[in-house]
């Protein structure tokens, strides 16, 4: 059985950033990988970690920092309010 989850980013209107679930907490994160500028809302989310669908950089949700693949910049993450709060 996989753990790999698609359906928990959500692309926010002002397309700058992403809402990513991670277990009970939403974090918000860039729109675009810090590598080369892919389009994170197609990337894979497993567990806790959010891979980039171009070169596989890999993201701590819970820090923002690259676990694996090419050398670049951690991941700005921040707290997500709740659906509807903002
Ligand atoms: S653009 Fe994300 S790993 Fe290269």
């Amino acid at each position: 059985m996989s753990d790999r989850t698609h359906g928990s980013i959500e692309e926010l209107p002002d397309g700058t950033a992403l809402a990513v679930r991670v277990g009970d907490r939403t974090v918000r994160v860039p729109a675009r990988c810090p590598h080369r500028g892919a389009p994170l809302a197609r990337g894979v989310v497993t567990g806790a970690f959010l891979e980039c669908p171009w070169h596989g950089a890999t993201f701590d949700l819970r820090t923002g920092c690259r676990v694996r693949g090419p050398q670049c910049a951690d991941l700005a993450i921040a707290e997500h309010g709740p659906p509807g709060a903002g």
